[in-house]
């Protein structure tokens, strides 16, 4: 049985569009739902021995977190009826989609098959196809 869905959102046409097949699915299947945008954080690049590191500008991932949040909460209340909450981390997309899935006990990920990239010519786009590989549970890829 499916009652516990983890849905991968970058705010990305593909989406918006397998939000939306797995609020149907959850309707379906009387499923509570996590939508869940991850903020890629940059590669932290050592840039000499005594310099440190590059990190991230906090202002930009602070309007970041806002928008993201501003993302999921609207695709949320398009359906009152459902189960459902929202989160946003920051971190690598697939380790952060992948530790979630576990931490929550998913029984199913879902995600687009594409995402902001789709015009490159593989069918599937980097992220979905590493989540496919590494998560914890099965995984819906939603084609359009
Ligand atoms: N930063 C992210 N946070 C949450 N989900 C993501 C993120 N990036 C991608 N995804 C999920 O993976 C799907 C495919 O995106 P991706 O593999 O990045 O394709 P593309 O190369 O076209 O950008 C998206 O539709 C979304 O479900
Ligand atoms: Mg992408």
């Amino acid at each position: 049985m499916v009652k516990n869905i983890l849905v991968a959102v970058d705010g990305s046409k593909p989406s918006i569009d397998a939000s939306h097949f797995a609020m149907g699915l959850a309707e379906q299947m009387s499923a509570q739902l996590t939508f869940l945008f991850v903020i890629e954080t940059p590669q932290v690049i050592p840039v000499g021995p005594l310099s440190g590191y590059v990190t991230t500008s906090s202002a930009r991932s602070q309007e970041d977190v806002k928008k993201a949040e501003a993302l999921v909460e609207q695709i949320a209340k398009e359906r009152p009826g459902l189960k459902v909450s929202t989160r946003v981390e920051l971190g690598e997309p697939v380790d952060v989609i992948c530790e979630v899935a576990k931490t929550l006990g998913a029984d199913l990920v879902v995600v687009g098959a594409r995402g902001h990239n789709a015009a490159q010519r593989f069918l599937l786009g980097s992220v979905s196809d590493r989540v496919v590989h590494h998560a914890p549970c099965p995984v819906l890829v939603v084609r359009r």
